[in-house]
C-alpha cells in the first residue's frame, strides 16, 4: 500500500496541476485522491495539446484513474456536474471513474451568498469558509446526504482497506497552498482547510503508506487576497505578465514577490517533502533577475546557477531530491 503526496509549499498556483498530470503518467496509480479544499481551486492541465481547468476533479481522470473527492474537501455540487459535463465536451471518458467521500461536504446556495455579502480577506467567494465553518459547528450537510450524488458517493475506508479490494496505490493531490493553510498560513489570511502532508492523511490514508512527498513551489511568489503582498520593484508587473499570473478560478491578477525561502524551508520540513520541484525558472530567466528572500534579506545572485546552487545546498540531498522546472514543461 503506497500514498504519494502532493504539497504546495508556498500560496496556492505553483504547478501541482501539472506534478500530478506527470506522476500519474508515469507511475500505476490505482487513485488520485484530492485532499482538501473545494472549488476555490482551479487546476491548469495540460492533456495532449488541450487546455483544462478543473476545480473539483482530481487529474487522475485524464489517465483513466479512479479520481475521488476526498473528506478534507467541500464540494459545490452544480460545479461538480459542470465540470464532469467540460471534461466529456473536450473528449474526457469519466464513467465509473469519479467519486466522492460520503463524508466529504457539501457547499450550499447560503455558503455562497454569505461570501458575496462578507469577505474581508479577498476570499475566492466560491463559499468554502461558511462551508468548513457548518461542518465543524456541526450543522454542515455532508456528501452522501445528497440525493444526485448518491451515484457517485465512495466509502473510503471500504475502498483503501475493503477486503478483496487489492493493494492501493494512491495519489494524494492538494489544493491551495502551505501559506494558505488554516494553521500555518498567515491567519487569517488563510483557506479553511489544511493544506499539509498531514492534510491528505486525514483522508483515509495510514502515515505509513506515504513514500513520497513532491513539494511544488514557484522559484518567486505569487498571492491573491486582500493583504499587501506584492515587492515595490516594478520589475513584479513584468513576472506577472511573463509568468501569466492570473487566477485560474477568479481571474485576478496575483501579487508577485521573490520566494520567501525561509518559508519555503518549514514548508518542506513540516509536510516531509523528499522531492522538490521549483516551478517558472524561465519566467524569471526572461526578467533577468535572480533573487530570493532569505530570513526578511533580500539576496541577489549573479546568476542563475548561483541561485540554483545556493537553493540547493540548503537542503540536505541525501533526503530531499531537487527539480528546477520551466513553465508548461512536463516537469
Ligand atoms: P478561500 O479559500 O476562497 O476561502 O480564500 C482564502 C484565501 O485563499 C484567499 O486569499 C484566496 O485568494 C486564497 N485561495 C484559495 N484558493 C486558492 C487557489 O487555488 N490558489 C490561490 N489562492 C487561493
Ligand atoms: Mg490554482
Amino acid at each position: 500500500m503506497i500514498a504519494d503526496v502532493i504539497v504546495d509549499l508556498q500560496y496556492g498556483d505553483c504547478g501541482k496541476g501539472k506534478i500530478t498530470h506527470y506522476l500519474c503518467k508515469n507511475k500505476p496509480y490505482t487513485h488520485v485522491l484530492r485532499y482538501n479544499g473545494g472549488c476555490n481551486a482551479g487546476h491548469t492541465i495540460y492533456h495532449e495539446g488541450k487546455k483544462f481547468v478543473t476545480h473539483h476533479i482530481p487529474a487522475g481522470v485524464f489517465f483513466g484513474v479512479k479520481s475521488i473527492i476526498g473528506s478534507g474537501c467541500v464540494v459545490n455540487v452544480t460545479q461538480f456536474f459542470k465540470e464532469i459535463a467540460e471534461l466529456e465536451a473536450g473528449g474526457i471518458d469519466t464513467k465509473g471513474l469519479i467519486y466522492i467521500a460520503n463524508n466529504a461536504h457539501v457547499i450550499t446556495s447560503e455558503h455562497l451568498y454569505e461570501e458575496e455579502r462578507e469577505n474581508k480577506i479577498g476570499t475566492t467567494k466560491k463559499g468554502n469558509g461558511p462551508a468548513y465553518r457548518d461542518k465543524y459547528f456541526r450543522k454542515g450537510i455532508r456528501a452522501e446526504q445528497v440525493e444526485k450524488l448518491k451515484p457517485y458517493i465512495i466509502d473510503l475506508y471500504e475502498e483503501f482497506h475493503g477486503v478483496g479490494k487489492g493493494k492501493p496505490v494512491i495519489l494524494c493531490e492538494g489544493a491551495q497552498g502551505f501559506g494558505l493553510d488554516v494553521d500555518w498560513g498567515d491567519y487569517p489570511y488563510v483557506t479553511s482547510s489544511h493544506c499539509t502532508t498531514a492534510g491528505a492523511l486525514l483522508n483515509c490514508i495510514p502515515h505509513g503508506w506515504v513514500r513520497d512527498v513532491w513539494g511544488v513551489a514557484k522559484v518567486y511568489e505569487t498571492y491573491v487576497g486582500s493583504k499587501k503582498f506584492e515587492g515595490d520593484d516594478p520589475i513584479f508587473e513584468k513576472i506577472r505578465d511573463y509568468g501569466e499570473e492570473y487566477g485560474a478560478t477568479t481571474g485576478r491578477p496575483r501579487q508577485c514577490n521573490w520566494m520567501d525561502f525561509s518559508l519555503l524551508k518549514k514548508a518542506a520540513v513540516i509536510n516531509q517533502v523528499n522531492k522538490l520541484v521549483f516551478n517558472k525558472v524561465d519566467i524569471l530567466r526572461r526578467a533577468q533577475s535572480w533573487k530570493l528572500i532569505n530570513k526578511e534579506q533580500i539576496v541577489d545572485f549573479e546568476s542563475e546557477k548561483r541561485m540554483k546552487s545556493w537553493v540547493e545546498n540548503q537542503f540536505n540531498q541525501d533526503l530531499v531530491e531537487i527539480f528546477f522546472s520551466e513553465d508548461k514543461t512536463k516537469i
